[in-house]
């Protein structure tokens, strides 16, 4: 990790660059991936791109010390409520992260997994969510926090009630109402965020849209509203939607902020880098020039970048590859994280080692062909085969070069020993690279930080884990 002193050229220019822009670009950073970067490496990488805050899904103490001193924005996450269940258990975990508080910018806590896309099927898990983010509040208001730090939930467009034409259609579902506008009431009178999270792949899906409407560019397609209001893109239009379902609730003043936008670059029909690419040198400038949108004209929106990394343990396949950086350290397109729209690939992590260049392959034996499907399956089950699937990367390869590629993956995952390649006979190890030129064999990282934490602090199931069975859930009521 950088020493102080670096630290503190690096908040130099951060601030410079932030002269005359007001919005925030934040950047998420999850941990369900086989090849973790470590946090202080995480910490320099944020600096060196000029990132000056960053939202991470867990409030885990190895983490918060990686942030000291670091001055970048902090946004944590505490999915465990079953020991915030009442104010004295809030007031214990506040102490137990005090001293993080005091030295660094710790602004948002986010209370749970989206309790109110959840709160739809289950609404005692929402109303002890609620709890949570009240007694954990106090708490912090108690301690003489509360004037940084605020409790918050994220939200995301299932929420709304669907067959949205324009944004000035949109209103929350009549079943989350009643505990919305409790919600908004607490959240304005802490003067604390409303957080959207998008997933623009889905939104321009749902409100079946020209898949051009999601660039910040030049219009392709125009939404006409209300008042003479205009929207050309997915962003402003999903942004816009919460604002009118927020004035619908007599919030209409309440700071909105964006805690999740980004685009996949794989496992998807339509993702790849250069539309990631593309995506981003629309949304980021935009951002930072403060431009607003049709109903809060000049409002700067703060706004997270998802995410640093792939996530590819997640269990939805949609969600492991939405990462600006390759596990190795090198990003996968150009985006300049400032904001100010340069044509710049962002600084590496330093110190990432490249485990030796192999493989390990399937030999061809079909004799017992369900030994060979089975064989697939077990390696496809325990890693990652999200570029296999139609419309991934490696969507269009003979079945060998499939056996190959998951056999591969599981190799890699275990990193490169010679154990995870058996396979009841039916591969190798080679020095060959079986790539094509659409599709990556990957050789991973040499280990990085991978013990696994939860287990080792007691924990059953990680916290993660209901994240992202989010997107399960919303695939479910985004199409029914
Ligand atoms: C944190 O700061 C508060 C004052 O703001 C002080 O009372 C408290 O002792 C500090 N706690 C730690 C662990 O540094
Ligand atoms: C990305 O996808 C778009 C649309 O499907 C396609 O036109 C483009 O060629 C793709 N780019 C790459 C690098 O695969
Ligand atoms: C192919 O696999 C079968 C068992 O499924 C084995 O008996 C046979 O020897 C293998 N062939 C070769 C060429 O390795
Ligand atoms: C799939 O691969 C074949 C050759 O292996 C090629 O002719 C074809 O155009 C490819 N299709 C796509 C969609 O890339
Ligand atoms: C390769 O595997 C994928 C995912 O399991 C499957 O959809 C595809 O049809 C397979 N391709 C071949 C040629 O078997």
């Amino acid at each position: 990790m950088a020493s102080k002193s670096i630290h503190f050229l690096y908040l130099l220019i951060i601030w410079m660059a932030k002269t005359g822009v007001e919005a925030t670009i934040g950047i998420n950073w999850g941990r369900e991936n086989a090849q973790r970067l470590i946090p202080s490496q995480v910490v320099d990488l944020l600096l060196q791109n000029g990132v000056r805050e960053a939202r991470v899904y867990t409030s885990r103490e190895d983490l918060l010390q990686a942030f000291t001193g670091s001055g970048i924005g902090l946004m944590l996450s505490v999915n465990d409520l079953s020991i915030l269940r009442d104010y004295n258990g809030c007031m214990k975990w506040v102490q137990s992260r005090m001293r993080y508080f005091n030295s660094s910018s710790v602004r948002l806590i986010y209370v749970g997994t989206y309790p109110f896309a959840f709160g739809l099927k289950d609404k005692a898990q929402l109303r002890g969510n609620i709890q949570v983010l009240y007694n954990l509040q106090k708490a912090l208001n108690d301690v003489g926090w509360g004037h940084h730090v605020k409790t918050v939930f994220s939200h995301t467009s299932n929420e709304l009630k669907p067959n949205i034409r324009k944004p000035s259609d949109a209103e929350f579902r009549d079943e989350i109402k009643l505990e919305m506008a409790e919600t908004l009431r607490f959240l304005e009178q802490n003067n604390a965020p409303f957080v959207v999270d998008m997933i623009p792949s889905f939104e321009l899906e749902i409100f079946k849209m020209d898949p051009l409407f999601a660039f910040v560019e030049k219009p392709t397609q125009v939404i006409k509203d209300l008042n003479e209001a205009v929207y050309t893109n997915i962003f402003e239009f999903v942004y816009d939607a919460f604002v009118w379902a927020l004035i619908k609730m007599k919030a209409p003043n309440i700071k909105v902020i964006v805690g999740q936008v980004g685009w996949p670059t794989d496992g998807y029909a339509r993702g790849n880098t250069s539309i990631a690419e593309r995506f981003f040198k629309g949304l980021l400038p935009y951002v930072s020039s403060n431009k607003g949108t049709p109903l809060r004209p000049g409002a700067p929106i703060d706004t997270f970048v998802h995410a640093l990394t792939d996530e590819n343990k997640l269990p939805d396949f949609f969600m492991r590859h939405w990462g600006i950086y390759h596990s190795n350290g090198k990003p996968k397109f150009k985006i300049d994280l400032t904001g100010l729209g340069r044509d710049i690939y962002p600084s590496s992590a330093k110190g990432i080692m490249r485990m030796p260049e192999r493989w390990c392959v399937y030999n061809g034996n079909r004799t017992d062909y369900s030994m060979v499907m089975k064989q697939l399956n077990y390696a496809c089950m325990n890693t990652d085969c999200s570029s296999l699937k139609s419309g991934g990367s490696c969507n269009n390869i003979t079945f060998k070069q499939n056996v190959s590629f998951a056999f591969n993956m599981y190799f890699q995952f275990k990193f490169q020993d010679e154990k995870a390649c058996l396979f009841n006979g039916l591969s190798f190890i080679t020095v060959e690279n079986p790539s094509t030129p659409e599709c990556t064999f990957p050789v991973e990282v040499v280990r990085g930080q991978q013990e696994n934490y939860y287990k080792a602090k007691g924990y059953h199931h990680s916290p993660n884990n209901c994240v992202v069975s989010l997107f399960l859930l919303s695939l479910l009521l985004f199409w029914n």
